[in-house]
């Protein structure tokens, strides 16, 4: 592999003439990785390291999403069938009810400087030198300011490890319309220099954590009894409990709710590690639990909420670079991080009510693998005149097989 090394240096030509031969990849291959779509060769590059191509994953709308009476075309990137249609049936049924209601926090991130090898005073001498070290983490991140953000907090505790006790220092910045990770390192970076000065002891990790307690947002909605049935009701209300319950569970129902947040951080070009990150460390804040909940009110309506950190942005590096998130962004009309942040909340309980609804009733197979046929006929080599006549003769015959796709398109031919 010594071959590779320096490979960032090389043109994208000198790479994809090196990855061809190494890899044995054939004209056609370097073709298709060569199709980077809306993304010019320059932008990608500048996105990644030792970049050779592109991969697409498909972009689709969930309509009729009506969130604090404002109704949105919710842009989702995501390469699972059925993942789309139950986020729109979930806001269909939703609509009807009123919609969702929701709120999100100022959007305060958090970040961490560890102090190490300090003295058994270092706390004692912080908090002396507090208002110093306010003064210049606020300088540090004083462009946040006239645009309303700015440093919100400055605090600071011991840990113990068993390498020894540190210092955490914590910094909590509102990075408004932005995810805010650049801004909270950059000033982390700034200000533990002074840290030291004052208390000892050697600078390690200075970074932002993505558990973003200070930036929660919440959703809710009221499924009206009639609107969804009885039995629906009381299907969705065992299957949260279950995921209440029990860790396996609650795993898989977290992640139904991922496939919608995450689909649009995808579509509107936020880091979906980050929010994935900020999720399931808030579910494991004292136990593994659901991060929506489901109950029944006085007069038979399922009301359903959802609570978790969402650290996404308008602005930034990445949404400005790529051509489709920012066309997600128009589509979706959110005018803040604050507002997408709100609408990503209602998709994840959207997502969560449909797949539980599916789940409680007639099962999750039916609806998904009606929708998955299309790809199984595709993959089985239909063309796409033939992709939906194989698509239902799949779900005919309940048997969702490449094998079985390929023996109705020999069918379908006359063979
Ligand atoms: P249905 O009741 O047959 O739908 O549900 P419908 O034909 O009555 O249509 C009602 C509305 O649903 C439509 O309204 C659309 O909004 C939407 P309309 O546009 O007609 O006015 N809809 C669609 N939208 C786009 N494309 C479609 C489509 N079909 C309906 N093809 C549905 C069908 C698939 C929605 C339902 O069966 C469902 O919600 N299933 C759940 C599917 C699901 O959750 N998939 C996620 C992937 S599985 C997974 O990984 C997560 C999981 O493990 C999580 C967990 O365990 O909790 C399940």
């Amino acid at each position: 592999m010594e071959k590779f090394s320096g490979f960032y240096k090389l043109t994208i030509e000198e790479r994809m003439k090196l990855l061809k031969s190494e890899c044995k990849l054939s004209e056609e291959e370097v073709k298709i990785l060569l199709d980077t779509g809306s993304l010019s060769h320059e932008a990608a590059n500048h996105m990644v390291e030792n970049m050779v191509g592109a991969t697409h994953i498909p972009l689709g709308i969930a309509p009729g999403f009506v969130v604090n009476g404002k109704e949105y075309v919710v842009p989702m990137a995501i390469e699972e069938p059925s993942v789309i249609a139950a986020a729109s049936k979930g806001a269909k049924l939703a609509k009807e009810c009123g919609g969702f209601t929701a709120d999100a926090d100022e959007p305060v991130m958090m970040g961490q400087v560890q102090i190490v090898g300090m003295g058994k005073d270092a706390l004692a001498k912080f908090e002396k030198n507090k208002a110093e070290i306010n003064a210049k983490a606020k300088e540090l991140c004083a462009q946040m300011e006239k645009y309303g953000g700015g440093l919100r907090g400055v605090g600071a505790r011991i840990l113990e490890t068993n390498r020894g006790s540190m210092l955490i220092a914590e910094f909590a910045v509102d990075v408004r319309d932005a995810m805010g990770a650049n801004t909270v390192n950059t000033m982390l970076e700034g200000v533990s220099p002074l840290i030291v000065e004052k208390c000892g002891g050697k600078a390690r990790l200075r970074i932002l954590t993505n558990l973003a307690l200070l930036r929660k947002v919440r959703a809710k909605c009221v499924w009206k009894k009639g609107v969804v049935s009885e039995e629906e009701i009381e299907g969705i209300l065992d299957g949260y409990a279950l995921a209440a319950n029990d860790i396996f569970r609650c795993a898989t129902h977290n992640k139904g709710i991922m496939n919608g947040i995450d689909a649009v951080a995808v579509a509107t070009g936020n880091d979906w590690r980050a929010v994935e990150a900020g999720a399931h460390s808030f579910a494991a804040m004292g136990g593994y639990r659901p991060l929506t909940r489901f109950h029944k009110d006085g007069k038979g309506n399922l009301v359903g909420e959802i609570e978790l950190p969402l650290a996404v942005g308008t602005i930034g590096g990445s949404i400005k670079t790529n051509p489709v998130a920012q066309i997600s962004l128009k589509i979706l009309g959110a005018k803040s991080a604050r507002e997408l942040s709100m609408v990503m909340a209602a998709v994840g309980l959207a997502q969560n009510f449909a797949a539980l609804r599916a789940l409680g009733t007639e099962g999750i197979q039916a609806g998904h693998m009606r929708l998955h046929g299309a790809n199984i006929a595709v993959i089985a080599g239909a063309k796409p005149e033939e992709v939906e006549k194989v698509a239902k003769k799949l779900a005919e015959s309940k048997e969702y097989s490449a094998e079985n796709a390929k023996k109705i398109l020999k069918g379908l031919r006359g063979g």
